[in-house]
């Protein structure tokens, strides 16, 4: 055993403590420990008071760390909700987290978040009972959402409560539209589009002028395409589809290739679970027009028959330490993996042309020289932008191999 196992691989426990014991100052420890995205968020010099802590169901630890940090802005879609803050962040602003109508969207966050407009009433009348100050509405329709309109929707839907929050003597200046714009081009909806259907809905609904500031949290609009991912093939074999009444005309039973990588959707891949996305390869050589093309599946490293990246794709013939390469990978990839547990196996490599950097530097730079912590914070975006707003050729391309 000398070798195998150290004392400093155990928390040594007394004689007579139970598990349920070890379990409570495990948990107690846990919450209290916490690493919050908003002490990341303040770490990179954004100032408190342009934090929303928008996750609707939040843990006490949390809302007190928000409290003590200045974090005035929280969101709710329950009543519950806004008693642990009522209790644990007394002069906490809020901002009513609303359901939308995602039936057309990938995965559906209403069923989760979001307080049904039927509950908006009495949810404000609860917050002025206890003497909390609602300030706004947020909606977030989910990532993936085809139908723009929906965007339309719940701008309505917010105006709705605007109006229910000042009959009850809030006073509503925030009104927050979530996330789920796209952030590859090619995307079934595009960006344009669904702005285009916002900034109509506003026009109506939020006339300029108005009193409203409105905002949006863009997730994978900033990161999707800034990330490139290459994974290599660890092994892989042939099977038969043996099903009766797969032979074709010459009585041979069709054959599909199986490729195994070393990542799947338990890591980096998990967009599929999250998504039920279809993640397609590009080889880093162009295959001939002449080389056939087989039926292909590919699998990542889990022993579990559910850990299948792509099937159904059509590919040339591959061979053990190819490498594949995945476009449009920054979105809940690397995060969200780490997020649920998993390790960062992967290699991460950051690129960027020194024409952008230079741009870059001379933006940044005189807001280091203030120290303006405001200043540090410009929203610095996806690829695509970036080269409009600092006027350089568009040679920036934030391709990174992770
Ligand atoms: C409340 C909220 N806002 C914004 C986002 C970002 O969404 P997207 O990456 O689709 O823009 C998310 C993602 O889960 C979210 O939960």
């Amino acid at each position: 055993m000398a070798g195998y196992l150290s004392e400093t691989d155990f928390v040594m426990v007394e004689e007579g403590f139970s598990t349920r014991d070890l379990l409570e100052e495990l948990t107690l420890g846990a919450s209290q420990a916490t690493t919050t995205e908003m002490e990341l968020v303040q770490r990179i010099g954004v100032p408190a008071s342009k934090i929303i802590y928008a996750h609707p169901c939040k843990q006490i630890a949390q809302i007190k760390y928000a409290a003590k940090h200045g974090v005035q802005l929280l969101s709710f879609d329950n009543e519950m909700e806004l008693a642990k803050v009522v209790k644990s962040h007394p002069s906490a602003k809020m901002v009513l987290c609303i359901a939308t109508d995602d039936s057309h969207s990938l995965s559906h966050l209403s069923l989760k978040f979001g307080a049904l407009l039927k509950s908006c009433r009495h949810l404000l009348q609860n917050a002025k009972e206890s003497h909390v100050e609602v300030v706004g509405v947020s909606f977030h329709l989910c990532s993936g959402c085809p139908d723009p309109q929906a965007y339309a929707q719940s701008i309505a839907d917010a105006r709705v409560v605007f109006e229910m929050g000042a009959q009850l003597g809030h006073r509503m200046h925030i009104l927050d539209l979530g996330g789920g714009f796209p952030g590859v081009e090619g995307a079934k909806v595009r960006f344009e589009e669904i702005a285009s259907v916002i900034n109509s809905a506003l026009d109506l609904y939020f006339p300029e002028g108005c009193g409203v500031d409105i905002l949006a949290q863009l997730g994978r609009y900033y990161v999707s395409s800034a990330f490139t991912l290459a994974v290599s093939i660890i092994a892989k074999k042939e099977v038969l589809l043996e099903q009766p009444g797969r032979e074709d005309e010459t009585g041979s039973v069709p054959k599909t290739i199986v490729y195994h990588l070393d990542e799947g959707i338990y890591g980096l891949f998990n967009s599929v679970l999250f998504e039920n996305t279809c993640p397609t390869p590009t080889l880093p050589k162009k295959p001939s027009t002449e080389q056939p093309l087989h039926s292909s599946s590919l699998w990542g490293p889990a022993l579990d028959g559910c850990d299948c990246v792509a099937e159904g794709l059509w590919l040339p013939q591959l061979h053990v330490g190819d490498w594949l390469v995945f476009e449009n990978m920054g979105a809940y990839t690397v995060g969200m993996s780490s997020l649920f547990g998993g390790a960062r196996t992967c290699h991460i490599t950051y690129a960027m042309s020194r024409v952008a950097w230079e741009a870059l530097r001379e933006q940044l730079l005189p807001a280091e020289q203030d120290g303006d912590a405001e200043g540090v914070c410009k929203p610095l975006s996806c690829g695509w932008e970036i080269t409009d707003t600092l006027c350089v050729a568009p040679v920036f391309t934030p391709a990174s191999i992770m």
